[in-house]
């Protein structure tokens, strides 16, 4: 059953309900014509999914904070604290940088971050992306199938971060295992237990044990990579970050970096499928494949939701929102907005108004790793479609497709078949603005 078929009332919605996360356009449809700011009854917390409204909320940070609020949603009673009491007992408890605060301090953080993700350095790390891409592909391209999400979309960002933190190429499992405990998506359906959040807690403390490691040795004897350039990315007059910040801003890479541009990748192959006329237009015009790439970010964008905290009443649109509250950003619910795009539903690499999209957000929270994904798409798809042809599932996606996630939309295993193209010239794929075809900030 998808959500489209018991979703016919704004009472009806429910976002605990696995098919309506795993697909909510239906559900935002509703809710932007009759209830654009929804009061959600299990949590409290206010949906936001227009776009108008959600640009509103991003740019305004001093009533809409990212400094998490007193109440966050969906953890079972008790639980988050006693995750923070084991972080700080012995390891590293969650201190608020870079997104979980609001200018001027999180202006301090953004420059920091922003030298050690400079388009200089996406350039320069965009023939090793390219060849982690093309070794991943040498792997399956002569057996006409493979696991895309297993073999492709998952280890390309993956082995792209784990490098740079300092695992070498084969321990992308080991990654995986720690980004999904800091992500805590639910691969049962439905939330996570308090038992299982306490269990990725334990895997987190691993992780945060493992970084300090790194970031001591990079201190010392800084090396080409994204640990050494965290460790110094400070200029002579400013304070360097301190361990409880860089273990903060780590955990903030891997939960904002991975899962997204895994799923990118993995939507962008959902959609050549869909659409099968696309993959020999992009194979005649490679020129496209970054429309195509922009397209996908706003049809199937990574981050459904993130939330704000209100630090005063505000008023939007009809609804006033009373200080105090959490409320639901929606980047996956304003990029299929009817009144900002025409007929949103449609994948379409021709339209007109793709220009602003919101996968990336918008503000001063802009994403700071955008070029980057953008890089790895571009060079995932130029592979892609350069060496396959006619691709097809192998055997209908699970229902529901996407694991249970309030804030993503993580794939299952997603099995294809294809045929091997004829051996061609693997273009470069450098993307010299970096910024895609979208607005940046
Ligand atoms: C397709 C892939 C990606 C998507 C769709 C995406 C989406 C987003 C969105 C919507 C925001 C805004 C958050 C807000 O307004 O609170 C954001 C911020 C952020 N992203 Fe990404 N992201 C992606 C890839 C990456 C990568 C590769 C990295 C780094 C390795 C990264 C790191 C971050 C960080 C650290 C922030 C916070 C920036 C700040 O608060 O100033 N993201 N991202």
């Amino acid at each position: 059953m998808t959500a489209s078929d018991h979703v016919r009332t704004v009472e009806e919605i429910s976002f605990i309900d696995p098919a309506t996360s795993s697909d909510p356009y239906d559900a935002f449809a509703l809710l932007q014509r009759e209830c654009p700011v929804y009061r959600v009854p299990e949590t409290g917390a206010y949906m936001v999914t227009k776009y108008d409204h959600v640009r509103e909320v991003l740019r305004d940070h001093a009533t809409f904070s990212n400094q998490p609020a007193s109440s966050p949603a969906m953890a079972p009673g008790g639980t988050r604290a006693k995750v923070e009491a084991m972080l700080r007992e012995r390891g590293w408890a969650h201190v608020n940088t870079l997104q979980r605060t609001d200018p001027p301090e999180h202006t301090r953080y953004r420059k920091l971050l922003d030298r050690v993700f400079s388009a200089a350095r996406v350039r320069e790390l965009t023939p090793y992306i390219e060849s982690v891409a093309r070794e991943l592909i040498d792997d399956f391209i002569d057996d006409g199938a493979c696991d895309f999400n297993q073999q492709f979309a998952m280890p390309m960002p993956g082995t792209i971060i784990a490098e740079q933190l300092g695992l070498g190429r084969t321990e992308v499992a080991r990654f995986k295992r720690w980004a999904d405990a800091m992500l805590g998506v639910s691969y049962g359906g439905g939330p996570l237990t308090a038992e299982q959040i306490l269990a990725n807690a334990e895997i987190e403390l691993e992780a945060q044990h493992f970084f300090r490691d790194v970031f001591e040795a990079r201190r010392v004897e800084p090396r080409e990579d994204l640990m050494s350039r965290l460790v110094h990315a400070h200029g002579e007059d400013e304070q360097p970050l301190t361990m409880d910040e860089l273990q903060n801003v780590m955990h903030q890479l891997i939960t904002g970096g991975f899962e997204t541009t895994q799923s990118a990748i993995n939507h962008g192959l959902w959609a050549l499928i869909r659409h099968p006329e696309l993959l020999p237009r992009l194979q005649a015009d490679p020129a496209l494949i970054k429309t195509f790439v922009e397209e996908v970010l706003r049809w199937e964008s990574p981050v459904v939701f993130l939330s704000r905290s209100t630090t005063r009443d505000a008023a939007l649109g009809e609804v006033t929102i009373p200080e105090g509250s959490t409320v639901m950003v929606g980047f996956g619910a304003a990029n299929r907005d009817q009144e900002r795009f025409v007929c949103p539903e449609r994948f379409d690499i021709d339209r007109g108004d793709l220009q602003g999209h919101v996968a990336f957000g918008n503000g001063v929270h802009y994403c700071v790793g955008a070029m980057l994904a953008r890089q790895e798409m571009l060079t995932a798809f130029t592979q892609v479609v350069e060496r396959m042809d006619q691709i097809e599932l192998a055997q209908p996606l699970p229902e529901p497709v996407h694991y249970f996630s309030m804030s993503f939309i993580p794939m299952h295993d997603f099995h294809i078949t294809f045929r091997k193209r004829d051996a061609g010239k693997t273009a470069s794929t450098k993307d010299p603005d970096g910024r895609g075809g979208a607005d940046g900030r």
